[in-house]
């Protein structure tokens, strides 16, 4: 049997994608808040007003705001905010859940929202309505011995932090998600598994193809103290709760060379090292790797890292390795090549082996496999793929059904890549299936790009009636989670 007893399966959603309540139980705003929502061809936008009160909108970004002199991120009445009510999961977790425990679910990967929990900074004080609202969820996970696997950060900045502080960039955003994550850590004693950072190397999205100096200089220093954040919550939950285990999340930006051309076998390893291994290895090994220097010197960046940063990073190493995983993409050094089209194709060529979602984005089950032994020769502890899933548009049939049988073929093949790899010796705890529930997707703002194995019943504009729908593919999931893997038919 590949798949160890006690495999944690289960589904995986993230606060200010599902949740909704954006202004409820005292939560104050998230960037994502202030973003419109878009489509693969037209990006979502953050939204202003100027001290004349006109409204503007600049492309939107998590981490930071490019707003011009004197605005300030507002609400204009005219625009639609996907992820305010998102999915509604705010006022429909017991539902939900209970269809979750339905599907054979050991496990729950979810995020908090900072801004529910503390609204204004540390020192403003935790939010007792936010606090009580996650005890509630988790209570009800439990009740079906569901497991939480709790992300602490997911592309859920509160906005005022970046108003404020100006984000990221500033260190003081380290001293307060550290405590963030402690009065998390200690206030949820029910949770065992924790992770700090979902997608940390996400950072690099936005100048994997950026000139901008400026701009690289800032993403690589708000890398340096994320990472240099989460060593620090590692650190202190090794401390202070030796039964409990923390990890740190990777995006899977995973790439093939194109062709069999050394340079682009080169290029390939460069692509990989800087957007993927860079993050990883600082966070599994807890220090920088070989290559780090010569990528600063090559970028023409100077990193601020301090003696305590580096006894930070060497204290505070993870004890499995989380990622996501949804398509690969090719590098190559060759100009000719079809360009592939998909929105989170940066720079790349098509795989001509390859099919490709609604999205554009290359479905590669073999290249799971491929990165799960990867990543587990590397670093040697235990994997969780803690997401991984199809975004498509799915059709809801006047009998209530959405046959998906597009995602029940993504599914089979997914979980049939890992239990090679388990057979084949990779360590893998886990499997939390992305958008269990649909939900916003985080790229384009949409709702209709959906992942779930349970429809919710509302449009890219927030109409319908939130009610809830089992899929085809929700029958296929219980199945291969209640078989534990084994009935994949
Ligand atoms: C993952 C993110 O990388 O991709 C999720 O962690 C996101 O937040 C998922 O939803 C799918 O991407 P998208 O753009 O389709 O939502």
């Amino acid at each position: 049997m590949s798949f160890p007893k006690g495999f944690l399966w289960g589904g995986d959603i993230s606060a200010n994608q599902c949740e909704g309540g954006w202004d409820e139980g005292g939560k104050s705003p998230n960037m994502t808040d202030y973003h419109t929502g878009g489509n693969v061809n037209e990006p979502r936008m953050a939204t202003y007003i100027m001290p004349d009160g006109t409204y503007g909108k600049t492309p939107a970004m998590i981490e930071n705001c490019n707003l011009p002199e004197g605005a300030k991120l507002a609400i204009n009445p005219d625009e639609f905010y996907p992820n305010h009510k998102a999915t509604d999961f705010y006022h429909h977790y017991k539902e939900d859940i209970a269809m979750f425990a339905e599907l054979g679910f050991k496990a729950f990967n979810m995020t908090l929202s900072w801004a529910r929990i503390f609204p204004k900074g540390i020192k403003a004080g935790i939010n007792p309505e936010g606090v009580e609202f996650y005890h509630n969820v988790f209570k009800e996970c439990l009740k079906y011995g569901i497991e939480p696997l709790v992300h602490l950060y997911k592309y859920d900045m509160p906005a005022f932090y970046i108003e404020e502080l100006g984000g990221w960039k500033n260190r003081v955003l380290i001293d307060e998600f550290v405590e963030f994550g402690k009065a998390s850590i200690d206030e949820f004693q029910e949770v065992t598994y924790w992770s700090t950072f979902n997608e940390i190397n996400a950072a690099q999205f936005s100048i994997l193809d950026s000139s901008n100096q400026e701009e690289v200089q800032r993403q690589y220093q708000v890398l340096h103290n994320q990472l240099v954040a989460s060593a620090k919550v590692v650190k202190y939950l090794h401390d202070n709760y030796p039964n409990k285990k923390i990890g740190c999340m990777q995006a899977g930006i995973f790439t093939h060379a194109l062709t069999c051309d050394p340079e682009d076998e080169l290029a390939n390893q460069k692509e990989m090292q800087t957007n993927f291994w860079y993050a990883g290895d600082v966070f599994v090994r807890g220090y920088y790797p070989s290559y780090a220097k010569h990528l600063w010197k090559e970028l023409n960046i100077t990193l601020d890292i301090t003696e305590e940063d580096t006894k930070a990073l060497k204290e505070g190493t993870v004890d499995f390795f989380e990622f996501s995983y949804y398509f690969s993409n090719c590098v190559t050094t060759h100009l000719d090549g079809e360009e592939a089209t998909g929105n989170l194709n940066f720079m790349s060529k098509k795989n001509p082996y390859l099919k490709e979602s609604d999205w554009g984005w290359a479905i590669d089950p073999k290249g799971l496999k491929f990165f799960m032994h990867e990543i587990y020769d590397r670093y040697q502890i235990p994997l969780m793929n803690c997401e991984n899933g199809l975004g498509a548009f799915d059709i809801l049939e006047e009998d209530g059904r959405v046959h998906d049988q597009y995602r029940i073929d993504y599914m089979r093949e997914h979980v049939k890549a890992m239990s090679e790899g388990i057979d084949e010796g990779v360590d893998l705890m886990g499997y939390t299936w992305w958008g269990c529930i649909d939900l916003v997707s985080a790229s384009t703002g949409e709702i209709r790009k959906r992942y779930g194995f349970i429809y919710v019943d509302v449009d890219d504009f927030g109409n319908g009636t939130y009610k809830r729908y089992k899929k085809d593919s929700f029958e296929y999931c219980k199945k291969v989670y209640t078989s534990n893997g084994e009935d994949l038919d």
